[in-house]
């Protein structure tokens, strides 16, 4: 996704930009650029590919600017190209606007404005902006992007700068903003990492609010209706290193090595005393639910087929799990009785936020469990539960999958300890094993060779299947899409029971598979099931956690993992198949952070 950064004060604001752009390039880009206000001029350098593209340029002209913004785009409207990178100026090249997000009625504005003579250069939605604040401008630059801004539906988070006064104004609707405060200057962003460097401290504007900064009154901040307001300003305790690799080649397997504290700091959050403590302030009384949907994409819909299991053994109601894109435009059974649950990493996916407010509108308690505290599904949420893993880089989501699956097993124990439905001592049970789960990750993460020797071998095939029954296929699922996005080997995750539906048909001599046994009372069947496929030449890896002499004498390797109790197996069990994926994409040579056609968070349709 697109991300923007703004800065004002005393430093070389260009350089201040080109580093907070590096640090928002895990959002997926193709072009860059920054746009700087130099005496009573705006210049804009901007360019299709890398940001070191963008760096060449600012070498060749640099200038040791106040007042810069800045952007990283990732092509929505139009082709990457230099002309359609932003800052996008207005006619005159005074204003320059950098944005993130979609104007959905930007055509009807661009007819309109073409109409009173204005002459577009560029194919994206974005120029809309600068000529429609232009439209309205005759001195305040303010008032000029609050009339603006509101005749733009979609999304956007905004800043603008104009060649007539030392301020930025930002603005946002849907798209995530951050306003930092430093010492005597000032940071605008999409995503704090970008600014983290400088200060922890930051306001998060709200949907409809506008922004100015300046050097004379700091930041002032105005509500849909133009009224000033106060927002509250955070602090925000990430260490500007968390979004640096720590010494790992990939952030990718700094954050698969970093699921162990992730898992125990998200249990510490919520755990004291040998109780939960979700903090759930406007949930009503539990007895009213008679139906619970868990609603996400990718990764983050996997975590919450895992949960649903957990929360129907404990809180003993149906749960259905659905992915956001198909949930938004069918779910015709939500109404006032109805928890429904959103889990999002980033909490800005567009079709989660979209499912979040349709929710809402039919009357449910909507309970999400997001990574970044602040995040849009975060704050539009009735209850929001954060997961402790701190920032995930890397496309490919690890650390945030292994998380959400705590996060929904706490939420199935306070559901069921509330509705009566869990004994004290099935509780006690429940916690002890809750606590063991990060060591039981540690221990995988010891032995981690035989996985590397297994993605050498898969890494040439240029298709694979994972099969498991129950929660192990859901584990298969899982391993799937990690190995797919990164390594872009085509994988898909089957039944073990439905093989001989059809998909075995696929199978040939040598073709990989990955059997994924942890349930003990399942295994026998799917051990029958992969010697359906060994008689039809499969080659046969077992990540197990049991290792029995009939499994030894089936497959051809088998990666072991500790049991763990019920659902929480999922945690270790999921490790092997992250490692797979990681090292099968450096055994192909391919980007692992930043993988093809992919974006860390999907803020659009
Ligand atoms: C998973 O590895 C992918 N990055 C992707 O499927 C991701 O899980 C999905 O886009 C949901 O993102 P979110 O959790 O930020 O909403």
């Amino acid at each position: 996704m697109c991300g923007i950064v703004g800065y004002l004060g005393e430093k070389d604001a260009e350089k201040i930009i080109i580093e907070g752009l590096k640090k928002l390039e895990y959002r997926g880009y193709d072009s860059a650029g920054l746009a700087c206000k130099i005496g009573d001029s705006v210049k804009i350098l901007k360019c299709k590919g890398r940001l070191s593209n963008l760096e060449e340029l600012f070498e060749k002209d640099p200038s040791s600017a106040p007042i810069a913004i800045g952007h990283t785009r990732w092509a929505t409207h139009g082709e990457p190209s230099d002309v359609n990178s932003h800052p996008h100026f207005n006619s005159s090249k005074k204003i320059a606007v950098v944005h993130n997000g979609i104007i959905e009625n930007y055509h009807s504005i661009k007819t309109e404005l073409i109409q009173k003579g204005v002459k577009f250069v560029s194919e994206t939605d974005t120029e809309v902006i600068p000529h429609l604040i232009d439209s309205f401008y005759d001195g305040d630059l303010l008032a000029a992007v609050q009339k603006a801004v509101r005749l733009l539906r979609g999304s956007f988070a905004i800043a603008v700068i104009s060649a007539d006064s030392d301020e930025i104004v930002a603005a946002r609707k849907e798209s995530p903003l951050v306003i930092g405060v430093g010492d005597g200057d000032y940071y605008v962003a999409s995503d704090v990492l970008a600014a983290l460097s400088y200060t922890k401290r930051f306001y998060y504007p709200e949907n409809g609010d506008v922004i100015r900064i300046s050097k004379k009154n700091g930041i002032e901040i105005f509500d849909a209706s133009g009224n000033a307001v106060v927002r509250e300003e955070k602090y925000v305790n990430i260490s500007a290193d968390a979004a640096t690799k720590c010494g790992y080649d990939h952030f990718m397997l700094k954050e698969i090595n970093e699921q162990p504290d992730a898992c125990a700091n998200t249990i510490l959050r919520y755990c004291y005393d040998n109780n939960i403590s979700l903090d759930l302030k406007n949930i009503k009384d539990l007895s009213r639910y008679n139906k619970i949907y868990i609603v996400a994409c990718g990764t983050a819909y996997h975590a919450g087929l895992i949960g649903k299991i957990a929360i129907e053994k404990y809180f003993k109601i149906p749960v259905t799990v659905d992915i956001a894109s198909e949930f938004r435009y069918y779910s015709p059974f939500v109404d006032d009785r109805s928890i429904v649950i959103l889990i999002s990493q980033s909490g800005e996916t567009a079709d989660t936020l979209a499912a979040l407010r349709n929710s809402k509108e039919a009357g449910a308690y909507v309970l999400s469990i997001t990574n970044v505290v602040g995040s849009t599904v975060a704050r539009e949420s009735d209850d929001v539960i954060t997961t402790i893993a701190g920032p995930e880089i890397a496309v490919a989501s690890t650390k945030a999958f292994t998380t959400q699956v705590v996060a929904l097993f706490l939420v199935a124990l306070y559901f069921g300890r509330i509705s009566g439905n869990i004994s004290d001592s099935q509780f006690d049970e429940c916690m002890d094993e809750l606590e063991k789960i990060p060591e039981k990750v540690r221990e995988v993460l010891k032995n981690t060779d035989i996985i590397k020797q297994e993605a050498m071998h898969i890494k040439d095939y240029d298709q694979l299947f994972y099969i498991g029954r129950g929660c192990d296929r859901v584990i298969g699922m899982e391993g799937a899409l990690k190995l797919k996005e990164i390594s872009y080997i085509y994988t898909e995750a089957f039944p073990a029971g439905e093989m001989k539906h059809g998909p075995i048909a696929l199978i040939q001599k040598d073709t990989p598979a990955i059997a994924i046994i942890t349930q003990k009372d399942l295994a026998e069947k799917t051990i029958s099931n992969i010697k359906e496929l060994k008689a039809r030449g499969a080659y046969v890896i077992a990540i197990a956690s049991e290792i029995t002499e009939e499994l030894e004498k089936t497959v051809d390797k088998i990666i072991p993992v500790p049991e763990a109790f019920g659902i929480l197996v999922a945690v270790p069990a999921i490790l092997p198949c992250q490692l797979l994926a990681y090292y099968a994409s450096i055994f192909r040579g391919n980007d692992v952070d930043k993988p093809r056609n992919l974006a860390k968070s999907v803020t659009v349709e």
